[in-house]
């Protein structure tokens, strides 16, 4: 263990780096030549990851890659995806495909209200604060004019603030609960900017407010924060096709369609079943959302927050027979941007963005929601039918080679070999064997 240090965050990035080398690891040489590899050689590149964060000494690399053949609403997309985990970008090409010939996607956004509050203790009478609240309504208005006038000029804005009791949860607890369209903004330093100014204004009020002024006043702000729980702002994405007795290319198969609709039925009504069913949403959903430039904690805290909202944690996805048709969908909450932040600065998620034709944050939520849904449908596919170690442990197999040190030779060889066998540790470190005695 090493001492503690005073004023890291001052040192240079070289200093840093010795300080990291010499204190946090056994070969110092070994590491800082490591941070230096993974450094952009464009000295403006590396400049402006240094500066996203604070103490960088390095960039940590995750591939791009992308999933082609998404019909969405009629409109051909190919889909930009950021992730390390082996089968997803395949499964999310092969659900693709699968869907091209039966109808592609349909989306629908259902909503786009984004939330924030200010949370307040008051003590005293209901009534008397809830006429007050109302008395001060044009000054939240007036004094948050010049933060929203540019928003509003395009459609947005602060859209409601409301007074909410909730002292039944905790004694002398009340929020003004307010509502926000951000348009193509994730709009979070807007909401955040917004928030601040209307507690500014009614910590302000309530101190000159006469009735309050006999005992000083009742009115304490707590904190004032943009909220991840969006339900409003909502998106739909389905898939339909007839359902026949044998599969063929634009139909599914009666067994097929009833097992899958199943297996939705035991994420929908089993907690630990739909964590995993909606981690692998989320394995299509965070893919994306990492790839354009957008906050997947945000987004994970706000999904997982709506797939309780009965009470009970459940399946974000849907299925049914409906009229001969298999119908399969979702419906998920997503608060996102395709400006401002991230998407403006780094130049891969500009690169992302222009790949699926300059979405408005609208069109990037149908895009994102349709990923979640492909690999959903990709996940349960296998797990009804192969299982999913067959496709898992095939893309999964380079991994194990590259531990295994097999060079590029070695790599095509065994990809070969074991196109038709089964992959795991113990197979692929045969078959490395196998093939370097010959
Ligand atoms: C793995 O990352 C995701 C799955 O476990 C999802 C699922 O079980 O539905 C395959």
């Amino acid at each position: 263990m090493h001492q503690p240090v005073e004023g890291f965050s001052k040192l240079t990035k070289d200093e840093k780096i010795d300080w990291i080398a010499n204190n946090c690891t056994k070969d110092p040489d070994a590491a800082k030549k490591l941070l230096q590899q993974y450094w952009n050689t464009n000295p403006k590149v590396q400049n402006l990851h240094e500066e996203f964060i604070e103490n960088t000494l390095s960039n940590y690399y995750l591939p791009f890659a992308v999933a082609p053949n998404f019909l969405i609403n009629g409109n051909l997309q190919t889909i930009p995806m950021v992730i390390e985990e082996s089968s997803v970008v395949a499964a999310a090409g092969k659900a693709a495909k699968f869907w091209l010939t039966r109808g592609g996607f349909t989306t629908k956004v259902l909503g786009t209200e984004k939330v924030g509050q200010v949370h307040f203790m008051f003590h005293g009478k209901q009534q008397v604060l809830s006429e007050f609240i109302t008395s001060i309504q044009p000054k939240f208005e007036a004094e948050t004019e010049s933060l929203t006038k540019n928003m509003r000029k395009r459609g947005g804005g602060i859209t409601s603030i409301s007074l909410r009791d909730k002292t039944r949860q905790l004694k002398g607890y009340y929020q003004l609960h307010c509502t926000f369209d951000t348009l193509d903004a994730m709009g979070a330093n807007f909401i955040n900017s917004c928030l601040e100014q209307l507690a500014k204004t009614l910590e302000r009020e309530a101190k000159e407010y006469p009735v309050f002024q006999k005992n000083g006043t009742p009115l304490a702000i707590v904190m004032s924060i943009l909220s991840n729980y969006v339900p409003n702002c909502l998106v739909r994405a389905e898939v339909s096709c007839p359902v026949s007795a044998e599969k063929s290319e634009t139909t599914v198969s009666q067994g097929f369609a009833e097992r899958f609709i199943q297996a939705i039925a035991i994420a929908k009504s089993e907690p630990f079943r739909a964590v995993t069913h909606n981690k692998g949403i989320m394995n299509g959903v965070d893919a994306v959302v990492i790839a354009t430039g957008n906050d997947f904690r945000a987004v994970e805290a706000g999904v997982h927050a709506y797939a309780s909202k009965s009470g009970e944690y459940s399946s974000l996805t849907h299925a049914a027979i409906e009229g001969g048709h298999f119908k399969f969908w979702i419906e998920i909450p997503l608060a996102l941007g395709t400006v401002g932040g991230l998407t403006s600065l780094h130049p891969l998620t500009k690169l992302a963005l222009e790949i699926v034709q300059q979405p408005s944050a609208r069109e990037l939520m149908q895009i994102v929601a349709v990923a979640g849904l492909a690999q959903n449908f990709a996940a349960i596919r296998s797990l009804v039918t192969t299982g999913i170690q067959k496709g898992h442990m095939k893309m999964h197999l380079l991994n194990l080679l590259n531990q295994m040190g097999a060079t590029a030779d070695e790599k095509r060889q065994l990809v070969e070999y074991f196109r038709d066998k089964a992959v795991n540790t113990s197979t692929v470190k045969e078959g490395l064997e196998l093939i370097r005695k010959q």
